[in-house]
């Protein structure tokens, strides 16, 4: 993926700029902030959390997607991710496959402060993403 000319959504861009300011990064320093829209036009958030056992840092877009799924969502149509970096910060591996879990058709655009972008589908970043069909995860049990 090369950098394009795809303006980010408004919406989603300062919203992730807004995640970003909230970010929990006393280690890397590396502040990420990302935001998702669902079919139904429902956003949320997600700011990078680390913690002082490294290995526990939760990814921006991770955090979001778990914004999204405690709302009752399963599915999102864009994502916007908003870092400082040269090129913008883009999903990693492990977030690419928490990522095409829920949506492999949308839409990401990695953006920075200089407004360089890198955007793709889901499945642009994950080739070949593992997926199992047939899911049914009961989310009407208890909804009554
Ligand atoms: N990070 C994200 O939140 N998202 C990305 O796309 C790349 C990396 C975080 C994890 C860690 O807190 C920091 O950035 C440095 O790796």
């Amino acid at each position: 993926m090369t950098p394009e000319p795809v303006t980010p959504d408004a919406q989603l861009l300062e919203g992730a700029k807004a995640a970003f300011r909230q970010a929990y990064a006393p280690y890397s320093r590396f502040r990420v902030g990302a935001a998702l829209r669902t079919p139904g036009g429902r956003v949320f958030f997600g700011a990078n959390v680390e913690n002082a056992s490294y290995g526990l840092a939760r990814c921006a877009e991770q955090s979001a997607v778990q914004a999204m799924v405690t709302a009752g969502e399963r599915e999102f149509t864009d994502l916007v991710v908003y870092s400082e970096a040269s090129p913008p910060a883009s999903p990693c591996g492990a977030c690419r496959q928490i990522l095409f879990e829920f949506a492999p058709d949308a839409r990401v655009v990695c953006v920075n402060h200089k407004g360089d972008v890198v955007s793709g589908l889901v499945r642009d970043f994950l080739p070949h993403g593992f997926r199992l069909e047939g899911r049914d995860d009961g989310q009407e049990v208890g909804t009554e």
